[in-house]
């Protein structure tokens, strides 16, 4: 089986990311205006997976204020100087990526530069049913009364978490 890498993204990978995302999130498209935003804001938080010329996976964050994760395809127009937390966007392989470790290091990376920012707290919207995955990872499902209308946009199983690290 040929080897994957991953890497930090660049707006010539967009493409393939949306790719992608039409795999695996059918039901939750985003623009690539949206995509290209969060790169102009934050490359640090955005990875690729790559494997034989073609992008098979990616991991989009940034830094974001609690609890706040930004309504689903939505510009943000900056990173708020007083983010207290670190937002993980998505995270998103093809079937056959899955299972060889690529989540892992696209994480472990983000966790990185989390920590070299500063921050100690990390959040998601776990979809699908995801969230069994995330707990892998030290997050924890915390309810938010707040953030309830706007989880429904993602479904109904669709849960906020947070991880301290
Ligand atoms: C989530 C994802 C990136 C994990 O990548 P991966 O390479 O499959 O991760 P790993 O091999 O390290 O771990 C997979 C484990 O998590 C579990 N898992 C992953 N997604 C899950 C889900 N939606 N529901 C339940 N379990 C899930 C798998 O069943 C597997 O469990 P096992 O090891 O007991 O078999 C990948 O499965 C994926 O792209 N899924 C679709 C998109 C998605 O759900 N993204 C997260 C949105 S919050």
């Amino acid at each position: 089986m040929t080897s994957f890498t991953f890497r930090k993204a660049s707006s010539s990978d967009l493409d393939g990311v949306l790719s992608v995302q039409a795999v695996v999130f059918p039901a939750f498209q985003e623009a690539k205006a949206t995509f290209a935003e969060r790169l102009r804001l934050y490359p640090d938080g955005f990875f690729v997976v790559e494997e034989g010329g073609d992008i098979k996976g990616y991991l989009v964050s940034y830094p974001v204020r609690r609890p706040e994760p930004p309504p689903l395809d939505t510009l943000i127009g900056a990173i708020s100087p007083d983010c207290d937390a670190y937002y993980v966007h998505d995270l998103s392989l093809l079937p056959a990526m899955r299972g060889r470790g690529a989540a892992v290091a696209m994480i472990e990376a983000m966790t990185g530069v989390a920590r070299n920012a500063g921050f100690t707290a990390m959040v998601l919207t776990a979809v699908g049913g995801a969230d069994i995955f995330w707990r892998r990872f030290g997050f924890a499902t915390v309810s938010v009364p707040a953030l309830e209308a706007r989880l429904l946009a993602y479904g109904a199983d669709a849960v906020y978490m947070e991880r301290s690290f």
